[in-house]
């Protein structure tokens, strides 16, 4: 059997890398349109960092998995076709800033129906509108040519940082199908190639409306359950209760549960904003403000909760950050992970900026270009291909600078915004990062990975979100 995943993204990439490893029998190819990121996917420094990736890339790799421009003559060759491309939200026409823009999907649909020559199952890895696979089908067999194509819903639930783990181990995959013979024995087919690793009780088979709107409404959840907690933050703050106890008494309810109850300076990354914008879309799309205007209200409180650690950090430090060094650690949008998209940072960074702070960032995983990329980029621009992005950082080059170390970041700044929970920020030399700094010396913890009553007794004054001061 030969699989042909395109888009060798955070997605295509580890997913195929994991089935490589599983399933050694099987023939893994991953094509992009992009040559720069197959090139990395060929060498030593692979495009995205995740931890444990390059170790199953190195089994695999030049054995039965392998990454190629060539996209049509793999397509053509595959049984199986994922498409794991991207998804971003609309920026211009109808559904601008709300709506997925499938251009990508659609466009790598139709070079499938172009030059397959024989039947195909093509898998939806890409988070996409539910009924998305009913306009596919249709793409695909526009022009049949007594070939069958059958599709599939097969959502991805792994998180950056901790991709592997969760292909490995994933809580279920996720394989939606027609309801026919034939979209029965597709969604068996595949249904094999994940009973190499996954047991068959983790493989849940539902229809492909399900599948397709599940994906979205568990990144609703999840996020949800963020906004959630967030919202309760502000209320700790006006009244002297602390929201990590408040998050481990809920918690400890097993209906509720512990997981995703950490308060932070807002959610980031790729999907959940997009997918939850995308939600909205369809409800309205089919008639249902009050549903939109619910799912809605979560990315109200995540921006709410944006501005609102920018505000505290500019009221707290006599209401001007004018001229003043503020050093900011972190700019992925979590730990362990290179990512930058729709992280936190940006907008706390451009909400300082905005107040004329001079910033000195420092993130062990993101590069000096990335960082200026996103200060100068329009919201929504970024999920549209780096490859198709004119590269013509506008920022203010006086205001901002990129820093190889935390203490560099931190020397001389009146201020310190932790925005990623990179560990390493827990174990700073205070005492040395105090001395440094201009006095007072404010830090704003948007992460509560610091000890903050040990920070008070060195001279520190401390922010944490939720928490009494
Ligand atoms: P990505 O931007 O990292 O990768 C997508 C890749 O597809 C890019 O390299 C791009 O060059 C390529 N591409 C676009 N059009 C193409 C075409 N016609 N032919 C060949 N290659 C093409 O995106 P990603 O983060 O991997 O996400 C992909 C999809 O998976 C999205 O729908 C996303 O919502 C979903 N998803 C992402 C995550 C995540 O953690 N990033 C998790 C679950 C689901
Ligand atoms: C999320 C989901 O967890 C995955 O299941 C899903 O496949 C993926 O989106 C996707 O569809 O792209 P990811 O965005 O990679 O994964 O990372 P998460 O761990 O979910 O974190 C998202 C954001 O929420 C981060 O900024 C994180 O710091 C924040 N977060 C998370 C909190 O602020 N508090 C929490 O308790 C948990």
């Amino acid at each position: 059997m030969k699989i042909c995943c395109i888009g060798a993204g955070y997605v295509g990439g580890p997913t195929m890398a994991v089935i490589a490893l599983k399933c050694p029998e099987i023939e893994v190819v991953v094509v992009d349109i992009a040559a720069p990121r197959i090139n990395a996917w060929n060498s030593d420094h692979l495009p995205i960092y995740e931890p444990g990736l390059d170790d199953v890339v190195k089994q695999c790799r030049g054995k039965n998995l392998f990454f190629s421009t060539d996209v049509e003559k793999h397509v053509a060759e595959a049984d199986i076709v994922f498409v794991s491309v991207n998804t971003p939200t609309k920026t211009q026409g109808l559904g601008a800033g709300k709506a997925a823009d499938l251009t990508y999907w659609e466009s790598a649909a139709r070079m499938i129906a172009d030059v397959s020559k024989s039947d195909k199952i093509v898998v939806e890895k890409s988070t996409v509108p539910v009924k998305t696979a009913e306009a596919i089908e249709r793409i695909l067999t526009h022009n049949r040519k007594g070939i069958n194509f059958n599709i599939l819903s097969n959502p991805e639930f792994l998180a950056e940082g901790t991709a592997i783990v969760d292909l490995f181990n994933p809580d279920r995959v996720l394989i939606g199908g027609r309801e026919t013979p034939e979209g029965q024995k597709a969604i068996k087919t595949l249904k094999d190639v994940y009973a190499h690793w996954v047991s068959d009780d983790r493989i849940l088979c539902t229809n492909l409306w399900s599948a397709e709107l599940s994906k979205l409404a568990a990144n609703a959840f999840l996020a949800q359950r963020i906004s959630s907690v967030n919202a309760m933050s502000a209320l700790c703050e006006a009244t002297g209760a602390d929201v990590s106890q408040v998050s481990h008494s809920i918690g400890t309810d097993s209906r509720i549960g512990p997981k995703f109850l950490n308060a932070s300076v807002g959610f980031g990354g790729s999907c959940f904003q997009k997918d939850i914008l995308n939600l909205v879309y369809i409800c309205e799309c089919n008639g249902l403000p009050e549903v939109a205007n619910y799912w809605k209200q979560v990315i109200k409180v995540n921006d709410y909760q944006k501005t609102r650690f920018v505000n505290r950090v500019v009221s707290s430090m006599f209401n001007t950050v004018s001229g003043k060094k503020i050093a900011i650690l972190g700019f992925a949008f979590k730990k362990d992970t290179g990512d930058t998209r729709e992280t936190p940072a940006i907008d706390v960074c451009k909400g300082l900026l905005g107040d004329k702070a001079k910033l000195s960032i420092y993130d062990p995983q993101v590069t000096e270009e990335q960082i200026t990329r996103d200060l100068s980029m329009k919201k929504f621009d970024w999920d549209h291909p780096a490859h198709l992005q004119p590269s013509s950082p506008t920022t203010n080059n006086k205001q901002v600078s990129v820093v190889w170390d935390a203490y560099e970041a931190i020397k001389d700044a009146h201020g310190i915004c932790i925005l990623t929970e990179w560990d390493e920020f827990k174990k700073l030399d205070y005492q040395k990062v105090y001395e440094s700094m201009q006095k007072p010396a404010f830090v704003f913890d948007g992460r509560n990975v610091v000890d903050a009553n040990k920070l008070r007794e060195i001279g520190f004054i401390v922010y944490s979100i939720g928490k009494p001061l």
